[in-house]
């Protein structure tokens, strides 16, 4: 089955159409997504989204290393209420981002240990962004990994050495449209992350695959998303939606 493990589709970009989106997702045959929560201000609309589909979409808690920057004990102990909340699937979404800001790296890793250690008292999953930070990122789960930790490096673009590190952790890497990208460099790592370490994703609204690179992107693209992992893997598009189906469930443990 298609499994959607990252999509923001509480955003605001779909507060049009999010029923003609949802009905989109599911003709594509997408099964379910995971919901990677974004900072307190989408904490609402998330849950929202997940009692109007209570099978379809399944929440996280999370700040993103983006709103992570700045002082955010507050925001973080805020979260910390909603830990024991059974409708959580996953940790997240949590990371290092020095794309964007490398100045905040500090407090981004103050917010993304103590991810780790929620991780680890709820085990659940948890859903890592890593952008121009996968060093750090893959030695921060290294140093934490005791046995008890497992997720997704999410929206995966890395080296081979990279991949043989997070596959070492037991960690599943996510592909998203960047399959899709010319120039994206992933179809050359793409048979070394293996079909038993891979699920896939959208990451929607934003990163949609071609052709429809720069719009809005939506969960029933991960679609193409399989079909391009299929050619590149030279598997059978139902082979591989069984089989990242299947990694989908274990690690979101459905
Ligand atoms: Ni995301």
């Amino acid at each position: 089955m298609l499994i959607d493990t990252h999509a923001h589709l509480f955003a605001p970009q779909f507060k049009e159409d999010t029923e003609e989106m949802v009905k989109r997702a599911q003709e594509a045959g997408v099964k379910w997504v995971v919901l990677p929560n974004i900072d307190s201000s989408s904490i609402e609309p998330m849950f929202q989204l997940h009692q109007k589909y209570p099978d379809f979409a399944y929440p996280t808690m999370g700040l993103h290393p983006c709103s992570a920057g700045g002082d955010n004990q507050r925001t973080l102990s805020e979260m910390e209420q909603y830990l024991d909340d059974a409708r959580l699937i996953a940790i997240g979404e949590t990371g290092i981002d020095l794309y964007w800001d490398k100045t905040t790296l500090e407090n981004q890793l103050q917010s993304f240990r103590r991810h780790i250690s929620w991780a680890k008292e709820t085990q659940l999953p948890i859903n890592i962004h890593s952008r121009d930070a996968l060093e750090i990122t893959i030695d921060e789960i290294s140093r934490a990994q005791d046995g008890n930790l497992s997720g997704v490096f999410h929206c995966f673009t890395g080296s081979p050495e990279e991949v043989k590190k997070i596959r070492d952790l037991g960690f599943m890497m996510g592909i998203g449209g960047v399959v899709t990208f010319k120039n994206g460099g992933l179809d050359k790592v793409l048979k070394l992350v293996g079909l038993e370490n891979m699920v896939l994703e959208t990451d929607a609204p934003y990163l949609a695959p071609a052709p429809h690179r720069g719009k809005r992107n939506e969960s029933a693209f991960v679609k193409i998303i399989a079909e391009k992992s299929a050619e590149i893997l030279g598997e059978s598009f139902v082979h591989i939606k069984d089989k990242t189906g299947e990694n989908a469930l274990k690690v979101f443990k459905k």
